[in-house]
């Protein structure tokens, strides 16, 4: 049993009540200077800091990676070298909805992975598909608009998301991954994660390779059904973060594998598609898995805010040996993370416990700011270079800070050119619905598509769709269409999204 303690004030002062205000008599007016009440009113106004835009919603957990393969002729990471362990953090998402939103309404799932390296934070920031909608960063807010809500009525919109897609042909693949089994996992940890982009591998030699990650899940991949997700979301509002936190509890802890592709550096060049093009994959057969280690999530948070709300992911979070790519998507997310994170958490975000490195030290020349926390020695200069040698402060070591790199050389222009003989926007989303959904998986696909085709409401845009699905694959749009238009006064939009 342990010791009564006794309520205080922010600074820790004995309080006299936490049911009664300081009022002159019993009726009478509340004294300003009752120093606790207005403390603790103003704490509450304060409580919500803006949510995530998007992956407002979502929850994760704590746990280990284990490197129980030899990587090192492809990276001299320290957190992929043999038999290396590191602690992680997995925090899971949907992308469209607001924090209360339904986990259960279809949608790309997010899947953000950190590692508490010697060398710093790796943070792989993906989603459990292998693409994505866009492949170029600018178009990645009106994207995100598409998918929130309309302006005058704050409703969400399928007309709005399906006039962006459609008149986005890039999107083709990523919304075929949505409109199949993935956009309604059974729960997070019955989905695989992907890095998504292309990232860079630096090894001890200094030679360099292309990667992409996988994360496969142990607990195999498992889908919902449309009917039983929409009642759960009724239902169950949190059922993914429940799902996922009283697994852990249970001691029935969820792991995924750890596997890379890895395409040597002068291959780029030449591959069929383009490999920094986030809407393709590249084919297992040319770039085969290679397993790395595996991590299992085992600690619930102890506090959701602190260390899950507070936690700030970043792609550009590399550790030397490992780097990003110039998939145009990579760059400008190398970019915006931080940045959101310094609005939605403040200047020193990466000082809070959850962000700040477990195995390896902070130290360089940045200082104050907002809710400074950590502070050097009054001897450790605030400038370099200095006279002071190891006591005024740290020497950055290009032998030790290795960076990701490629060659280029050219113009700046803005263009969506590409050199690859087999780009387009088309050919990846149809074998992924003619080859590798099995019967069944494209049946649910058809089925989801005439909802959806259902739920909008604009001539123009509903043309626009079977064109579009026509581009995919002119049968599946054929069955689509005679689905949606024989049901067309079923009840719309069976699957959630224009809710
Ligand atoms: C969250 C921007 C593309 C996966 C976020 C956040 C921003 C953002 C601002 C909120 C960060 C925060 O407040 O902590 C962008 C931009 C993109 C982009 C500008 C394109 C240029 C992608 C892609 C993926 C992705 C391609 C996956 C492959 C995620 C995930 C989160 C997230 C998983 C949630 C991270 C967490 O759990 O804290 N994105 N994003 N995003 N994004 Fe992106």
């Amino acid at each position: 049993m342990t010791d009564k303690t006794f309520t205080t004030t922010q600074t820790g002062t004995p309080v006299a009540s936490d049911a009664h205000s300081l009022t002159s008599g019993a009726d009478g007016i509340t004294a300003l200077h009752d120093r606790y009440l207005v403390e603790k009113l103003a704490s509450f106004n304060r409580e919500r800091v803006p949510e995530r835009n998007p992956h407002a919603k979502g929850g994760g957990a704590f746990g280990e990676f284990v490197v129980t393969e030899d990587v090192s002729q492809y990276t001299r990471a320290a957190v992929f070298q043999p038999g290396a362990t590191s602690e992680t953090l997995l925090r899971f998402s949907s992308v469209a909805g607001e924090q209360g939103s339904p986990d259960t309404w279809r949608d790309v799932r997010g899947f953000a992975l950190r590692f508490y390296t010697t060398e710093g934070n790796l943070d792989i920031v993906g989603n459990n598909t292998p693409t994505f909608f866009l492949r170029d960063g600018i178009k990645f807010p009106d994207f995100i608009h598409s998918q929130k809500r309309l302006t005058g009525s704050a409703l969400r919109d399928a007309d709005m998301q399906w006039d962006f897609w459609t008149l986005s042909p890039e999107s083709a693949h990523q919304v075929s991954y949505v409109m199949g089994d993935r956009g309604l996992p059974r729960s997070w940890r019955h989905m695989n994660g992907y890095g998504s982009h292309t990232y860079q591998w630096v090894n001890a030699e200094g030679e360099r390779f292309w990667v992409q990650y996988h994360f496969l899940t142990q607990q195999g991949v498992e889908p919902m059904f449309a009917d039983e997700a929409e009642r759960i979301a009724g239902q169950d509002s949190d059922y993914y973060r429940r799902d996922l936190y009283d697994a852990i509890e249970r001691g029935e802890n969820p792991s995924w594998d750890v596997y890379v592709q890895v395409m040597p550096y002068e291959e780029a060049k030449d591959y069929r598609f383009n490999p920094f093009d986030l809407t393709k994959i590249w084919s297992k057969k040319d770039y085969p898995r290679i397993k790395v280690g595996t991590f299992t999530l085992n600690r619930n948070p102890k506090n959701f805010f602190a260390e899950i709300e507070q936690a700030a992911f970043s792609p550009g979070n590399q550790v030397p040996g490992t780097g990003i790519s110039p998939d145009k998507m990579l760059m400008a997310r190398a970019f915006a993370y931080a940045d959101a994170q310094r609005y939605r958490i403040g200047t020193n975000y990466n000082q809070l416990p959850v962000n700040q490195p477990h195995a390896a030290v902070v130290s360089n020349y940045m200082h104050e700011g907002n809710m400074q926390y950590h502070f050097n020695t009054a001897e450790h200069r605030v400038y370099t270079p200095n006279s002071y040698g190891a006591a005024g402060g740290p020497e950055a070591d290009p032998a030790r800070g290795v960076e990701a790199s490629w060659e280029t050389d050219g113009a700046l222009i803005r263009t969506a050119a590409t050199l690859h003989s087999e780009d387009d926007d088309f050919g990846q989303a149809r074998t992924l619905i003619t080859e590798v959904f099995n019967d069944e998986e494209r049946q649910r696909f058809i089925e989801t598509l005439a909802g959806q085709y259902q739920a909008l409401t604009v001539p123009a845009i509903q043309e626009r769709f079977f064109w579009y699905w026509g581009q995919v694959d002119q049968d599946t749009a054929d069955k689509v269409r005679a689905l949606a238009l024989s049901t067309a006064d079923a009840s719309a939009d069976p699957v959630g999204v224009g809710e």
